[in-house]
């Protein structure tokens, strides 16, 4: 088990400008992040997998260590395939504190893997995947919140509903 990859998890649909703000600051501390996109069919993502990915690698792009894939099955299993022993996640706000308790005891008590709780971006801890898309979807601009591809693909997919 390696520490020197840490792996940062999610649905991504899409990724926004908060988590690539995570990934960077994550990169400074960890020689490899991985991306890890999430298929979790039950939370039925406006974008499919496909799209996500794409998305996420165009985003890390410029970030040398950074890589992104995608999992099924429980992510504890993910991280023992990839030799992993590090997650890193992002807080926003004490609303995000709960849940994210709870799968890092889960986690850690499963496998033992070690949760690294990273702080937002002031600049945008009032943002996520889904506000993202409410905004988008009534036609209100996104450039800022989200990379700039991100951003061209909600105006497609919103224009043709
Ligand atoms: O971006 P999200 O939707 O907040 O990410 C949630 C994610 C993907 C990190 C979480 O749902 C997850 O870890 N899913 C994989 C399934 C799993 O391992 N579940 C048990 C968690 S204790």
């Amino acid at each position: 088990m390696s520490s020197l990859t840490a792996v940062y998890p999610g649905t991504f649909d899409p990724i926004t400008n908060g988590h690539v703000d995570i990934i960077g600051r994550a990169r400074r501390h960890f020689p490899h992040v991985v991306v890890a996109l999430s298929q979790n069919p039950s939370k039925a993502p406006l974008f499919s997998k496909e799209e996500r990915l794409a998305m996420a690698k165009e985003a890390v792009s410029g970030l040398p260590g950074v890589e992104v894939d995608a999992f099924e099955g429980l992510l504890v299993d993910y991280l023992a395939r990839r030799g992993a022993a590090v997650l890193v996640k992002g807080l926003r706000a004490i609303g995000d504190f709960d849940y994210e308790l709870q799968m890092a005891q889960m986690n850690h008590r499963m496998s033992g893997v070690e949760t690294f709780f990273m702080v937002a971006n002031p600049l945008y801890s009032f943002l996520s995947s889904s506000i993202v898309k409410e905004v988008a979807r009534f036609g209100r601009d996104v450039e800022g919140l989200v990379p700039p591809e991100v951003a061209r693909r909600l105006k497609e997919r919103f224009r043709a509903e």
